[in-house]
């Protein structure tokens, strides 16, 4: 890997201490970091280094993996690391960045190769950016690369706004969108487990019948009200998450494909959802919010009692949605998508239902978190109809995720710096996700959809049962 600096906007930020010093660390245990590499840290606090130093190896020994929690690693880490003050809106800081980023490459004579890693709130992006551009940090011979992470616009004329602003700053091929979920183990390796769970026969002689793919989460709002009361779950997860799983998914059928191939093919997943319009989107969506409710045992309060939401708050914590891709595999199979916040459990599931005879069920589900697994289901003739979900249930097998696996932003980071941009969101997508999901937003907010309120420790309103039901299906596994 060739050596890099790495400039760190948002080092003292919650994300920073959570995800991305643990990333970086484990990288290190595992040699995967450039062996010449400079770390630089930003912030608007004033700290230093030295005390800057304590406080990653703080949310180190918290949050980093449990069998490498090793002081003397860990000290022999951070030795490099680098920390200075910087205001996002001050050209003359980034006029001091750009000589501090040019001492430490001379010193440690590398090559001007630079990663920007902009952890901070999405209304910095486009001044940070311009900022590096305008500053020269950008100009040097090296690559440049600008990792950002969602949300990529509030709405589909916001993110090309902000699109429009970073390509004056970067090309399209150094902006590196990290959403989490292509990140995860289950989903990178979704087409080498379906290859070795289905075989062609399967899929030459079973028709899938539908698909549903569930994120469904116990965990409220919690301290993110500021944030969340102006995104709701359609921006939070299913405009980038929910999309993202949906489009993985279905470029691996009817036939496997290759890494390279996974960006152009998601654009041509994407370009064949068939679009609702603002009227018909009642048909096809369900919107909730969830009212107070006891999960595991434990009482909560109601989206609109949560501390930062505003009176009667009218965002959505749930959607569910019926999308159809027009293209001639998938054209006469429903896929229903729901994501909520406070529901039963916490699970993120794809199942892929088989067409058959009478009650018998062929399943294939994809546990993706947080515990992994791939497992097709077949069930039996003789069993009664009200059997079969038991008996398929029965055949579930996960493995429980391991303290001490891979975490997405490790996989994330690495490909980053080695430039591989397979399992990141390229705009193609990010736009056309924008462009599918702006009728709903626009019927929101017109109120054209009606927000059903659901107790929390459920799977979310009745409605969303309806939405399946009318097609002669059922969520599977809710129980
Ligand atoms: C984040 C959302 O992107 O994903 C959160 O902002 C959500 O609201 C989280 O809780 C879910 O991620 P995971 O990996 O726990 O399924």
């Amino acid at each position: 890997m060739e050596p890099a600096t790495f400039v760190l906007f948002g080092a003292t930020g919650d994300l920073a201490k959570r995800k991305i010093y643990p990333a970086l660390y484990q990288l290190y245990i595992d040699q995967k970091l450039p062996s010449s590499f400079s770390f630089i840290g930003l912030g608007r606090r004033e700290l230093t280094h030295t005390s800057f130093q304590a406080n990653v190896e703080k949310s180190l020994l918290t949050f980093s993996r449990s069998d490498v929690k090793d002081a003397v690693r860990i000290k022999k880490f951070l030795n490099s690391f680098q920390y200075h003050v910087l205001d996002v809106d001050r050209k003359e800081d980034y006029t001091k960045l750009l000589k501090l980023v040019e001492d430490r490459e001379a010193e440690l004579n590398i090559m001007p190769n630079r990663m920007f890693y902009l952890s901070v709130g999405p209304e910095f992006f486009e001044t940070i950016a311009t900022n590096i551009h305008e500053s020269g940090l950008g100009s040097a011979s090296g690559w440049k690369r600008l990792v950002i992470e969602k949300p990529f616009g509030h709405d589909l004329e916001s993110a090309r706004q902000l699109n429009h602003t970073l390509n004056q700053a970067f090309d399209e091929s150094d902006i590196y969108r990290i959403d989490h979920y292509l990140g995860k183990p289950m989903v990178q390796q979704m087409g080498q487990l379906l290859q070795s769970t289905l075989t062609e026969q399967d899929l030459r002689t079973r028709t899938i019948a539908s698909v549903q793919i569930s994120a469904i989460e116990t965990l409220g709002v919690e301290e993110r009200a500021g944030y969340y009361d102006h995104a709701g779950a359609i921006r939070d997860m299913f405009q980038n998450h929910m999309l993202q799983l949906l489009m993985m998914l279905t470029i691996e059928f009817p036939k496997r494909s290759s890494a390279d191939e996974v960006v152009n093919l998601k654009s041509k997943i994407m370009k064949s959802l068939m679009p609702l319009n603002k009227i018909d989107v009642t048909q096809h969506v369900v919107r909730g919010q969830y009212a107070s409710g006891v999960i595991k045992e434990e009482q909560v309060v109601g989206y609109t009692d949560e501390a930062g939401i505003a009176l009667g708050s009218h965002n959505d914590t749930f959607i569910a949605a019926r999308l159809r891709v027009d293209d001639p595999f998938w054209k006469d199979t429903p896929i229903y998508i729901r994501t909520g916040k406070r529901l039963k459990e916490k699970v993120t599931r794809i199942v892929i239902e088989f067409t058959s005879e009478g009650p018998v069920k062929d399943l294939l589900t994809i546990e993706i978190g947080p515990d992994e697994g791939i497992t097709f289901l077949k069930s039996r003739s003789d069993l009664a109809f009200s059997d079969v979900e038991t008996s398929l249930r029965s055949q579930l097998s996960f493995t429980k995720k391991e303290v001490n696996v891979k975490d997405a932003y490790e996989t994330l980071i690495h490909d980053a710096l080695l430039g591989d941009k397979t399992y990141f969101a390229h705009w193609n997508e990010v736009e056309l996700s924008w462009e599918w999901v702006q009728p709903i937003l626009d019927a929101y907010q017109d109120n054209l959809i009606p927000l059903h309120i659901y107790p929390a420790g459920t799977y979310g309103p009745q409605e969303a049962n309806e939405l399946l039901m009318k097609d002669g299906f059922h969520w599977w596994f809710d129980n």
